[in-house]
């Protein structure tokens, strides 16, 4: 089936272009969250992740009571996993540029992993140096997730917060410039996979 017609990206080409926001659950099925949740953890064991920081140019820092997770930048896909991921968030790409079109070019991708107690103050994306962040995703890759784990991601959306469990194989994805949003601490490692779908541009203040 072309991608335009496929009910599914259709649906979510329409809640990015309506309220801004999305929340699509079982995206990926228990095996590729099992799958990708491996090769989080293999990148870890293998030393690949760094603490994230805040701020941009001579103020960038490191600052766990803001930002308390720790990254692994996804540069190209290294697993079957990832790239079953890659080819499906490309497609996403490609139908929201056909619905909106959003001349979204770019593809930026880490895992995340907040250990327990970590959290990310309320804060709206910003772009890296010569790149325009237009739409944010995250996928969770937590397995057996339950309310009292904590961990959301709050969304200030328009009709007021959206708060979404970080459950394995949901998709959430909102207007990178558009919604502010937190990450509430969690009793669990919470494990993420989260990007940013782009557009070139020549001039922009660096983040993460
Ligand atoms: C981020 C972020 C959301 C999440 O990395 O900028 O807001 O739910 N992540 O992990
Ligand atoms: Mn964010």
């Amino acid at each position: 089936m072309p991608v335009a017609a496929d009910p599914q990206w259709a649906r979510l080409a329409d809640a990015i272009a309506g309220p801004g926001h999305l929340v699509e659950a079982n995206f990926a099925s228990s095996s590729e969250v099992a799958a990708l949740a491996v090769a989080l953890r293999a990148r870890a064991a293998a030393g690949m992740f760094r603490d994230a920081a805040v701020g941009a140019g001579d103020s960038r820092r490191v600052r766990p009571e803001i930002r308390g997770d720790r990254i692994s930048w996804l540069d190209a896909a290294e697993t079957p996993a990832e790239v079953a991921l890659f080819a499906r968030l490309e497609a996403l790409r490609d139908c929201l540029n056909r619905s909106l079109m959003l001349g979204l070019s770019q593809l930026e991708l880490h895992y995340a992993l907040y250990p327990p107690g970590r959290h990310y103050v309320r804060h709206l994306d910003l772009s890296p140096q010569g790149l325009e962040r237009v739409v944010t995703v995250t996928l969770y890759l937590n397995e057996d997730w339950i309310a009292a784990d904590g961990g959301e991601l709050v969304i200030a959306a328009d009709a007021g917060e959206v708060a979404v469990l970080p459950v394995g194989g949901t998709l959430v994805a909102f207007l990178s410039a558009r919604f502010e949003h937190e990450v509430r601490s969690a009793r669990r490692e919470r494990l993420s996979l989260t990007g940013w779908f782009s557009r070139r541009r020549s001039s922009g203040g660096r983040l993460t």
